[in-house]
Formats: structure tokens, sequence, C-alpha cells
């Protein structure tokens, strides 16, 4: 196969002044000057309502999990996007997902398991409590964001399918049709996109079984109707739009990493140690911020987890 490019416009790999082309800058209003005049700017095409749409979830309960800091404005969470089954632009999801049929929904569950399932999506957002959980989110690009996510630990639904002695790691799949996700006809990424996580990880208390955010359902570019949050990882190993879990002995090939092992392991835990081959992994520039800030260990989450790697050293959990 042909050594893959990626598509790194709008990312952190490139210069301050230049990462975010000028259109995509003023959209996310950077501060000071700048950050005014963009205001008084037409919105370009597609970019999405201002505020939170969708249908609002019932939440049961709110955790502040990003240290007080502000959540990223709804329109930057919903308009730059990676969701490589609607395109490579950051702008694009936002444009192109809105058609996604999100019902019916089924997710199979199924592997190394006692209860294997296809559990469909009204059954899913009544299985726990929803909660909003407010949580740091680091793209392996360096750019960053705030998010106040909605959903339930991915935990409450793997007990009840009860996972095997031989159950070592989850598979999550998103969906292959190619007839609503037209990124799926050119071979950019083998599809479906695969992730996954240890079991350990998987029950972490802090991953989460997103289906919402802002508190509204999740919408179409964000990875509606369900998709996975580990905040301490990179947001590539949080694949959206889900149909298939798959409990399993071996560790998965996954998508990232099958399409350049040498840039994305198959931990993706958020590490400034670790610098990425091509840039460093030491800052990261917050959406709507000008000056990029220090990027922190597990983002911020060791506390939380990285008792999951003791013994282990966490450069090679990369
Ligand atoms: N899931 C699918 N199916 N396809 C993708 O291209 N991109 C990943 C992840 N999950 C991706 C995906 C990457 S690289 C990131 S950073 C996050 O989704 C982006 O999530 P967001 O658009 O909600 O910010």
């Amino acid at each position: 196969m042909a050594r893959w490019k990626p598509d790194l416009r709008g990312s952190e790999a490139t210069p301050e002044e230049t990462w975010l082309r000028r259109r995509d800058f003023l959209r996310l209003g950077a501060a000071g000057a700048i950050g005014a005049a963009a205001s008084a700017l037409p919105l370009p095409a597609g970019a999405g309502e201002d505020d939170p749409s969708g249908e609002v979830l019932p939440v049961a309960r709110k955790l502040e999990m990003a240290g007080g800091e502000k959540p990223t404005p709804w329109k930057s969470v919903t308009t730059y996007n990676n969701f490589y089954e609607f395109g490579t632009d950051k702008a694009d999801p936002a444009k192109r997902a809105s058609g996604l049929r999100v019902r019916p929904w089924t997710l199979a569950v199924e592997g190394e398991v006692k209860k294997a399932r296809a559990i469909g999506i009204e059954e899913i957002l009544k299985m726990a409590p929803l909660e909003e959980r407010i949580y740091r989110f680091r793209c392996v690009e360096a750019w960053s964001m705030v998010v106040p996510w909605v959903g339930f630990p991915l935990s409450e639904l793997l007990k009840r399918v009860e996972p095997t002695s031989r159950a070592k790691y989850v598979v999550f799949e998103t969906l292959l049709d190619k007839a609503q996700m037209p990124g799926q006809a050119s071979r950019i990424l083998e599809w479906p996109y695969t992730e996954g996580l240890r079991i350990d990880e998987a029950m972490n208390p802090l991953t989460l079984l997103a289906v919402g955010l802002y508190g509204r359902v999740l919408p179409p570019q964000n990875g509606a109707p369900l998709r996975v949050i580990t905040p301490w990882k990179y947001g590539f190993k949080g694949a959206k739009s889900i149909v298939r879990m798959r409990l399993v002995e071996e560790q998965p090939r996954t998508t990232w990493a099958l399409m350049a092992p040498t840039e994305y392991g198959f931990y993706g835990n958020v590490n400034p140690a670790v610098d990425h081959p091509r840039w460093s992994q030491a800052k990261e520039r917050r959406l709507g911020e000008f000056f990029r800030r220090d990027t922190l260990p597990f983002n911020g989450y060791a506390a939380e987890v990285a008792g999951l790697y003791a013994g282990l050293d966490p450069r090679k959990l990369y």
C-alpha cells in the first residue's frame, strides 16, 4: 500500500500564524482585535448553529472535570471536526454529515461475552442515568478544547453483556455505509474506522459512552448517535457513530495504527514528553485561544488513570 499522506491542513504541526487557515481562525473567534473583527463577518456556509440545537437530554447530574475551565463554544465544537467519513477538511463534517440517519440505530455487542446482544439506541439512552461530564479533549494534531459531553460510563453497558475472562480488549467500529458517508469511497483510511481499548481502560469510570453535547443529542458531525470518549487519550481513540463493540483476547489492529504505525500507537495516551515524529506534543492550542499552553500528562487525568499503567514506561504507551 502506498504510504499514507496525512492531511494536516489546519493542524498545529505548522507555525502559530499558519496553523489555522485565516478563515478558520476568524470563525473560531481568536482573542483580541481579530476576534472583534470576526464577529462582524458573515458566517461561512455550513458553519452550523450559534447555539446548541437538537433534542434536550435528561441529565441526572453534572461533573466538572476540566479544572474549572470554560467549555469551548458550541459553534467551535460542532464546526471544527475530524470525521474522515465526511471529508478531511475540518469544516466538511458539519456541512456533509447532517443527513446521517441515526434512527433506527443498533449497536451489536459481541465476542468474548456471555450475553451477546444487539441493543437499540432507545434502550441505550435509558440504560443508565445520563451525566454531563466536562472534560478536556486533546487531538493528536495538538489542538484542544473543553467539552460538556453527555453520556454514561461505558462500564455500565459492558457489565450488562458479562465479559468472559478472555475479554482483554474492546474493539469499536464505526458505521460502514458508503451511501451515507462519502469519505468511505476514498481509501484514505481503511474502513470501517476501528478503535480499541484494553478492557481495564474501557471499564475505567472516566471512559464515557457519549450520546450528547451541551445537554442536547450529539450532532452527526460529532459522532451521533453514540461515540466513545477517553479524555486521557488523544481524540483519535474515540470512534464516532459506533455500530459494533467486539470483546476480544488479542490487541486489535486499529485504523490509525494500521495506516501510520510509526506515527500513531495503540494506546494514544496524551504525553507531552513523547513527540509525534513530525511535531512536538509538548504544547497545544485551545480552540479560541491565541497562545499555546502546556500539554498535561494524561491530559490532566493522571490521578485517575496513571494506575492503569503501573510499572510500564508511560513513554511507551503512545
Ligand atoms: N471517528 C471516526 N469514525 N472517524 C474519524 O475520522 N476522527 C477521530 C475521532 N473519531 C474520527 C473518529 C479524531 S482524529 C478526533 S480528534 C476526534 O474524533 C474528533 O472529534 P470531534 O470532531 O467531535 O472533535
